[in-house]
């Protein structure tokens, strides 16, 4: 397959613009030039639009198997195509959970069938399933859940996770939220109907402690850590504090983007764990990013239908869907001057790959997989749920304006998505993962030219 794309501006690692032509052949970038006179089987004109890497979402619930009335891995990889997003890494909370190596093959075999983009998948740790998290060799890492949440995998005593820090050496991922003081918290605000008080239940405490924690657990261990979702600037500056070249954490648009005061407008809509936090939370976070101790932006992209989150708080399951929108989102915030070109490329395109160790993705480079997304960067679009890919059909950003839009999408060198259509036979691959991560390359900046 020979995909030419003519007349794009391409996102070079350091956030220039080069005008010209791209040669993808065998689902690799083969030439970068001003003009490029070959044969293809299929010539793209881009019209001068962006070209960019593809997106990484390195944190989505895709609901399969179990709960594909809320998501399938059809209909969430669908979704990500239309968002620009041509890889994605999913997690293990679902029907059966994937904590072993028959839940994980059979993940591998549906994502196969029906994904349309690149695909991989976290590991659940429980307190007895140690064998099966030293012995998995396809998981892009163990998810660790240390507070609960949608779904029943949870480790929070202290001798389970030194267990599982202490044997095998793959990429720890945790959803780091206290499972104590959000217990003892749900008694005090017991009986309360107000979506609000999920912020002040799973507070910034109980988000601190775990992260402390598991920070602590990966620098006695020497353990490659993920924090998943950090959502306050505490958290931020301890990682800060104690950062190494093997942790590494994310953040959120739904945190980089809402606050507390979104539960007014939208009510439980907005209820996730770790809940949506203060004003002065939301901008230490992107300070983080900006400063380089955030690495990288996920969506949890977790879609419950709306007759679900009608059960009002707090009967209402957490989670909001996302993974459409986030490019959206944070190219409307660059357009605004909340960061640049070479940035956001670093934390959605290169940093992901780079944190899970996937090889030749992320960047615009001769000889990378050729996993691209052509941008709009001047069309300006309110998020309309009826718009949306995911089978939920909401968004909590559902009216908000938002200026560049993904036209293409391209994975492993194929159109999957073009102009609001997903294309017959689209489909990805799974991601190969190097273990143990090497992190020692430094910082991820943006270097190199076509
Ligand atoms: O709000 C959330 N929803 N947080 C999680 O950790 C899980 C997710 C889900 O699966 O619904």
């Amino acid at each position: 397959m020979r995909l030419l794309i003519r007349n794009a501006r391409i996102a070079l690692p350091s956030g220039e613009l080069y005008l010209g032509d791209l040669l993808a052949t065998g689902g690799k970038i083969a030439t970068i030039d001003r003009e490029i006179d070959q044969p293809a089987d299929e010539v793209l004109d881009a019209h001068g639009h962006v070209l960019l890497p593809g997106v990484m979402d390195p944190q989505v619930h895709f609901r399969e198997p179990g709960n594909e009335h809320k998501e399938d891995l059809g209909s969430g990889s669908r979704a990500a195509a239309k968002g620009g997003v041509t890889s994605f890494l999913e997690m293990p909370n679902t029907s059966p959970p994937t904590i072993n190596a028959v839940a994980m093959a059979d993940k591998l075999a549906r994502a196969a069938e029906k994904s349309v983009v690149n695909y991989g998948f976290f590991i659940g740790a429980t307190p007895d399933n140690l064998d099966d998290l030293v012995t998995d060799t396809l998981a892009c890492g163990i998810k660790i859940f240390m507070g609960a949440s949608t779904g029943n995998l949870l480790v929070d005593r202290e001798e389970d996770l030194e267990n599982i820090f202490a044997h095998g050496s793959s990429l720890i991922a945790v959803h780091a939220e206290d499972e104590a003081r959000i217990r003892c918290r749900q008694q005090e605000f017991a009986g309360s109907c107000d979506p609000a008080s999920h912020s002040r239940i799973r507070d910034g405490e109980s988000a601190f402690l775990a992260t402390r924690r598991a920070v602590g657990l990966s620098l006695k261990y020497r353990r490659r850590l993920h924090v998943l979702h950090l959502s306050t600037g505490r958290e931020m500056r301890y990682i800060a504090m104690h950062k190494q070249p093997f942790i590494s954490c994310e953040a959120l648009p739904n945190h980089l983007f809402l606050n507390t005061d979104a539960y007014a407008r939208s009510g439980a809509l907005v209820q996730m764990n770790p809940p949506i936090r203060s004003e002065e939370d939301r901008l230490a976070l992107w300070e983080g990013l900006r400063s380089g101790v955030i690495d990288c932006i996920a969506t949890d992209h977790a879609p419950h239908r709306l007759e679900e989150k009608a059960l009002g708080y707090p009967r209402a399951p957490s989670g909001m869907p996302g993974v459409e929108t986030s490019l959206p989102l944070m190219l409307t915030a660059m357009r605004d001057g909340h960061c640049s070109l070479a940035e956001l490329q670093r934390w959605m395109c290169y940093n992901p790959a780079r944190l899970y160790g996937v090889k030749n993705k992320g960047r615009i480079i001769p000889g990378w997989d050729a996993d691209l997304t052509l941008v709009d960067m001047v069309h300006e679009k309110p998020v309309r749920n009826g718009d949306l890919f995911t089978r939920v059909g909401w968004s909590p950003f559902s009216g908000w304006i938002l200026t560049g839009w993904p036209l293409t999408t391209i994975v492993g060198g194929r159109v999957v998505y073009h102009e609001g259509e997903i294309r017959p036979n689209a489909h990805g691959s799974a991601l190969q993962f190097s273990s143990p991560t090497p992190l020692e390359e430094a910082g991820g900046k943006a270097t190199g030219s076509a």
